[in-house]
């Protein structure tokens, strides 16, 4: 008891020491307008059917998993984990007798991951960038920079039906480990990026971004939605049509911090807030 009164009376000197040793901290200023919600969004606070459907998979075997891919041809879900490995999941008849194999470790922390069209997994890395894993195990670097701007937050990916990725980097200022700096500075340093293999070209869509996070394409392939976690807000971005290359609201004033966001091939799509 003791010790937890110390540990939150101190706390908020440790993070100003912090803050004012990190002397290329300037925090700003959020735009308001931005975050007013238009209209409120009714959520109930908990959602008890849903845990009854669901069970633990790998339940102390994976650290940290942050996204997964399922393969649907051999039933293996992908997920990377915080020790840098690519994990592959196999779940037979329960989730008890599931098995996790570690499969490849890309050396950084895989966050995001999609099946490509040549039976690799492409990963969004924090730290490595985007890497191609080939069905075999070999692991590529398909791109780090754009404009001369290096990744520093690589965070997730998925691919249209033609083949061009659309992913990503959360922050070129802070890396993952640093990432309450970037949320507590409130500046934009995020960027949403498009690669394509073909011509192996890396494409800055939007820049000045707060945070960008999950992404996913549209089923109809009309657009990309990706969240913006500390805005509390999704937004599209229109890659087919009239109105392609601009931006609108997906979905804003969520009730609580956006993380992936995915398409369950029914209608919905599920939106992972890691804290409310
Ligand atoms: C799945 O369960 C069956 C029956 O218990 C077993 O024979 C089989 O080896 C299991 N497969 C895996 C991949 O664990
Ligand atoms: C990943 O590498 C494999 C093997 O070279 C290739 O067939 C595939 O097209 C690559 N995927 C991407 C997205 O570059």
């Amino acid at each position: 008891m003791a010790y937890t009164i110390f540990v939150l009376a101190t706390l908020p000197v440790i993070m100003a020491v912090l803050l004012y040793q990190l002397d290329t901290f300037a925090p700003a200023q959020y735009p308001d307008h931005e975050l007013t919600p238009k209209q409120p969004l009714f959520v109930p606070k908990r959602n008890t059917h849903m845990l009854h459907g669901s069970e633990k998979i790998g339940a102390g075997e994976l650290l940290g998993p942050e996204d997964v891919a399922y393969d649907p041809i051999t039933g293996i879900i992908y997920t990377g984990t915080t020790d840098g490995w690519i994990n592959r999941v196999t779940v037979n008849e329960s989730a008890a007798e599931s098995k996790v194999e570690k499969w490849v470790n890309t050396g950084g922390r895989p966050l995001g991951l999609v099946h490509g069209h040549h039976g690799e997994v492409i990963i969004a890395d924090a730290v490595k960038g985007l890497l191609n894993v080939t069905r075999d195990g070999t692991m590529e670097l398909l791109t780090d920079e754009a404009d001369g701007l290096k990744f520093k937050l690589t965070d997730a990916v998925d691919i249209t039906l033609d083949g061009i990725l659309y992913f990503t980097d959360a922050s070129s200022k802070y890396a993952l480990h640093e990432f309450l700096f970037d949320f507590l500075e409130g500046r934009p340093h995020g960027r949403f990026m498009s690669y394509d293999p073909s011509t192996k070209q890396t494409k800055v869509l939007l820049r000045d971004l707060y945070f960008p996070n999950g992404v996913v394409i549209s089923p109809d392939q009309h657009f990309v939605i990706f969240c913006e976690t500390p805005m509390r807000m999704c937004k599209k971005y229109y890659i087919k049509g009239e109105k392609r290359g601009s931006v609108d609201t997906f979905i804003e004033n969520l009730p609580g911090l956006p993380d992936n966001i995915r398409y369950d091939g029914e209608g919905r799509y599920w939106i992972a807030l890691p804290t409310v």
